[in-house]
């Protein structure tokens, strides 16, 4: 028995060093441009879809996402935040997004991949070592009215995508900031994006 336990301390340390020296030789390949291994890929797919699932548990949809004004302001920050990374009908990913690892998803299906909650939590808190941010300095309803756009955007035609920025524009939901817009928390005053819109 006690051999045992001592063969399985023994192998332990073997494992721990092991992957110490692996760590610290350089070997891994941290590039962008190299693909992960496939035991890679699962752990993270798997700590990020489990992860996911039980912090947006608890958090509850607002009524109403399905009304029109609500999708118009979620147009207006999608277009201006997300779609460069993500694309939109008609609208090609932008050259950042192209040396991502991983490549950031076209979004015709979140809405189906993922819950209502589960989208907000995603957008408010982003995904860590992916390249999709945080939008934290964004507030709760104009993060509830990007999902609800989200949840509109399951096969959208261009010309459809096309009008509802049109309309958002002309019904003043556009997203601007009036201060420098790089958009990172830190950066700008915690407060900025709490203007209330939309102006109805
Ligand atoms: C700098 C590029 C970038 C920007 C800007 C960006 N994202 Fe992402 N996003 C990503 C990447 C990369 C992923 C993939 C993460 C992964 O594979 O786990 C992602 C993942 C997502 C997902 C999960 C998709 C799925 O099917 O699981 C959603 C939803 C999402 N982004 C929404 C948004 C929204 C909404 C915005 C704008 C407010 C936005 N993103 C802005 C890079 C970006």
């Amino acid at each position: 028995m006690r051999t045992a336990i001592a063969s399985i301390l023994v192998a332990g340390l073997v494992v721990i060093l092991g992957g110490l020296a692996f760590l610290y030789s350089g070997i891994y390949d941290v590039s962008a441009t190299a693909p992960h291994w496939p035991v890679t890929r699962w752990v993270l797919e798997t700590a990020r879809t489990r992860s996911i699932k039980a912090h947006s548990a608890s958090i509850e949809a607002p009524p109403g996402l399905d009304d029109g004004a609500k999708i118009l302001i979620g147009v207006a920050h999608f277009a201006a935040h997300c779609a460069v990374c993500h694309g939109a009908p008609g609208v090609p990913k932008g050259d950042i997004s192209t040396g991502l690892n991983p490549q950031p998803p076209d979004l015709a299906h979140a809405s189906i991949r993922h819950t209502a909650p589960e989208l907000f939590w995603i957008l408010k808190h982003g995904i860590k070592m992916t390249g999709m941010p945080a939008w934290r300095d964004h507030s709760d309803d104009e993060l509830w009215a990007t999902v609800a756009f989200l949840q509109k955007l399951p096969g959208m035609s261009e010309e459809d995508y096309g009008k509802l920025v049109m309309a958002s524009m002309t019904q003043g939901t556009s997203h601007h900031h009036s201060d420098s817009d790089q958009g990172r928390p830190g950066q700008t005053a915690p407060e900025r994006h709490q203007h209330p819109e939309p102006e109805d």
